[in-house]
């Protein structure tokens, strides 16, 4: 690794209390750790969501909410997103965290771990690549998905087939670092100001 680590925010809109989403993103969060090339930081923006309204300027509320997330999202070179998949698109909770930055997230690559029923969440990836390419984002074109959740985590929280799924991780990770030692060195030299 070199001297200016990259910074990993792994996003998770998870319910509170949910084992399924819980146990995606303990392991979401295990496997960067093990790729051995980022900083991870675990984010939960739904144990205590923003609003869904956005106001300009937040309610004190709001701002606390916002203090305690918007600088390690503005620290990151890099994201995963951890996204079950409700009626077919992404919990509120993980667009409000969304909606509530915009250049936090500029020039900066995203990779999707996606669960749910049949579909494994990629509904959701796919409206989310929507959504980030408003904010100036790189999304990646491999990431990992568990359909049917409920039966691909065994009681203590891992995938039951865990080559595959390390595998599909791996993939995601080589290219989530090309594109995030890539732009954090083209920021560097030229701040993207679109
Ligand atoms: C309101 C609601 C809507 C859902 N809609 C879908 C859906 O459209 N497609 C799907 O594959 N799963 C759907 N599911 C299943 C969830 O993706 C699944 O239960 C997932 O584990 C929820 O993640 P969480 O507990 O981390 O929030 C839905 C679940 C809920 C509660």
């Amino acid at each position: 690794m070199s001297d200016a680590h990259l910074r990993l925010a792994v996003l998770t809109g998870s319910a509170p209390g949910s084992r399924t989403g819980q146990a995606v993103a303990s392991w979401t969060r295990h496997e960067a750790i093990n790729y051995g090339q980022f900083d991870v930081d675990l984010v939960d923006v739904a144990e205590d969501p923003l609003p869904v309204l956005i106001t300009h300027p937040p309610s004190p509320a709001a701002a606390q909410k916002l203090e305690l997330i918007s600088p390690r999202l503005a620290a990151a070179d890099a994201f995963i997103v951890v996204c079950a998949e409700y009626n077919h698109s992404f919990p509120a909770a993980l667009k409000s965290a969304v909606d509530w930055h915009t250049t936090e997230w500029y020039a900066k690559p995203v990779g999707f771990v996606s669960y749910g029923g049949r579909s494994g969440g990629l509904r959701a990836v796919e409206q989310f690549r929507l959504v980030f390419s408003e904010l100036h984002v790189v999304t990646l074109r491999d990431g990992v998905s568990f359909p049917n959740v409920w039966e691909e985590f065994d009681e203590d929280g891992e995938p039951r087939d865990t080559v595959g799924s390390h595998t599909a991780a791996k993939t995601m990770f080589d290219q989530l670092l090309w594109w995030s030692e890539s732009l954090r060195e083209a920021r560097q030299k030229r701040p993207y100001t679109p």
